[in-house]
């Protein structure tokens, strides 16, 4: 199949690699020249396990194309996926000017049927906005050009993107026609061989479906993360309570792990956009506030640990910070919590040096140029380097490297023996046998 792919971000180029890779000749269309060039080049724009061999292998057999012109492109399809970003508006609402400005393009350069298919994710109604902006294109040019809107929300979790794009769980469809859902059956055959993956509904079910399935996500950790604050009170280790209600088949123990709140590019913008939606259409919506209140309190929570132990001047003080994605596995730092900490240890004086295995060049992109120039913000080689002299270690990210740490080691290292474990990684038994002083969430 010939597909084209607009939009070559973490989706655009996920979803164009693994289609290449089941032998469709896919061509990934970006406005950025930049990146469209380094990707002719082999060279990635994101970390993402197993990626970069695959798109590099497509490439060289000539089943994966990169381009900055859509026009082009369209002429070699009649399957264009928008893969665009849905960046949150100032009211919250998801942001579709790039959507919108790719349907338009299309119905410039529209030549005959074609379906059109929105993989961002967009808020219930987007698929009639498409398909709008696109005729008002046709009627300008005086064409009637037949064509079908469709929805296909894309899942993928970003660390572990590969394996849930070739190995999906369900493959959302959300169209109206029957020639749609056959070139949607088509394209997504491969994928769906031991079972029948696709879930074929209303354009705005399939819509609504992915709001629902991230706000689902986001609900079970900030309920988890409540639930902590409330162990801390009372002096009950949560973790215990987290494996208690994990091991019921009903809960689950995916989703349910206390922190210091969710960031990456979609919980907390589709939270906000959801919210919108809800607002707009006459609903206040009391669950989805109170997780995202929650999230945007989680994400202090350290900071606060911190300033209680230390006292809220903290100049004379140096942080050791392991983690800067907002999860491991990738190299993202959108809404990450290391931001949050990073800007207000900073603010309150202290010197941190960070370590991340992967996103350190994206770090260098998130702080501003100062902390670095003023040495305010240190990014480190090696991790136990971002521990040498410093006050107390914090962790962010739970890489796996991070699991097991050298406890001797960084008692030598280190100016005072202060652990604070923003993802309860650690055991605090073992940590306080270690002569650590330990700080978790809610235990
Ligand atoms: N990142 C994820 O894990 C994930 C998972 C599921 C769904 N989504 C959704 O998928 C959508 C894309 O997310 P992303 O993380 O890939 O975004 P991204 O910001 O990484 O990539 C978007 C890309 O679109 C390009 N672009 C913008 N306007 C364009 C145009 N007119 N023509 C061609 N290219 C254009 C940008 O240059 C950029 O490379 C969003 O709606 C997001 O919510 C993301």
């Amino acid at each position: 199949m010939k597909i084209t792919m607009i939009g070559t971000g973490y989706v655009g180029l996920v979803s164009g690699a693994c289609f290449s890779e089941m032998g469709s000749s896919v061509t990934c269309v970006d406005v950025d020249d930049k990146k469209i060039e380094a990707l002719k080049l082999g060279i990635l724009p994101i970390y993402e396990p197993g990626l970069e061999a695959m798109v590099q292998q497509n490439h060289k057999e000539g089943l994966l194309h990169f381009s900055t012109s859509l026009e082009e492109a369209m002429k070699l399809s009649n399957l264009y996926f928008i893969a665009v970003g849905t960046p949150p508006g100032e009211d919250g609402s998801a942001d579709l000017k790039y959507v919108l400005k790719v349907a338009s393009e299309i119905g410039k350069n529209l030549e005959t049927y074609a379906v059109i298919v929105d993989k961002s994710t967009v808020p219930v109604g987007t698929a009639d906005k498409v398909r709008d902006a696109v005729q008002k294109e046709l009627d300008l040019r005086g064409v009637d050009i037949d064509f079908d809107v469709v929805s296909n929300p894309e899942f993928l979790k970003e660390g572990a993107a590969l394996a849930d794009f070739m190995k999906p769980d369900r493959i959302i469809v959300g169209a109206d026609t029957e020639k749609a859902r056959k070139l949607m059956q088509r394209v997504y055959a491969p994928f769906s061989r031991n079972r029948d993956k696709l879930l074929f509904m209303s354009v705005r079910d399939a819509e609504m479906t992915k709001y629902t399935a991230n706000s689902m996500l986001a609900t079970k950790i900030s309920f988890m993360n409540e639930i902590a604050a409330i162990c801390e009170r009372l002096g009950v280790d949560v973790e215990n309570v987290r494996k208690g209600i994990g091991s019921d088949s009903r809960i689950g123990y995916s989703f349910i792990y206390p922190g210091c709140g969710y960031g990456g590019s979609c919980f907390p913008k589709d939270i906000k956009a959801l919210i919108r939606t809800s607002v707009d259409c006459g609903l206040e919506p009391g669950v989805l506030n109170a997780v995202e209140e929650r999230n945007t309190e989680q994400k202090r929570i350290l900071p606060e640990k911190i300033g209680s132990r230390l006292g809220k001047d903290l100049s004379g003080f140096c942080f050791g910070v392991w983690g800067l994605a907002f999860k491991p596995g990738t190299d993202d730092m959108r809404e990450a919590s290391s931001i949050v900490l990073i800007e207000s240890l900073v603010q309150a004086g202290a010197v941190v040096k960070a370590y991340d295995p992967v996103a350190m060049e994206e770090a260098k992109k998130v702080f501003p140029r100062e902390m670095f120039d003023q040495g305010s913000l240190v990014l480190t080689d090696q991790p136990y380097d971002a521990l040498d002299r410093a006050d107390a270690m914090v962790l962010v990210t739970e890489w796996k490297t991070f699991r097991q740490p050298d406890f001797e080691m960084m008692k030598e290292i280190m100016r005072s023996p202060l652990i604070f474990d923003g993802r309860n990684q650690y055991d605090p038994q073992m940590v306080k046998e270690a002569g650590f002083e330990y700080f978790g969430i809610g235990r």
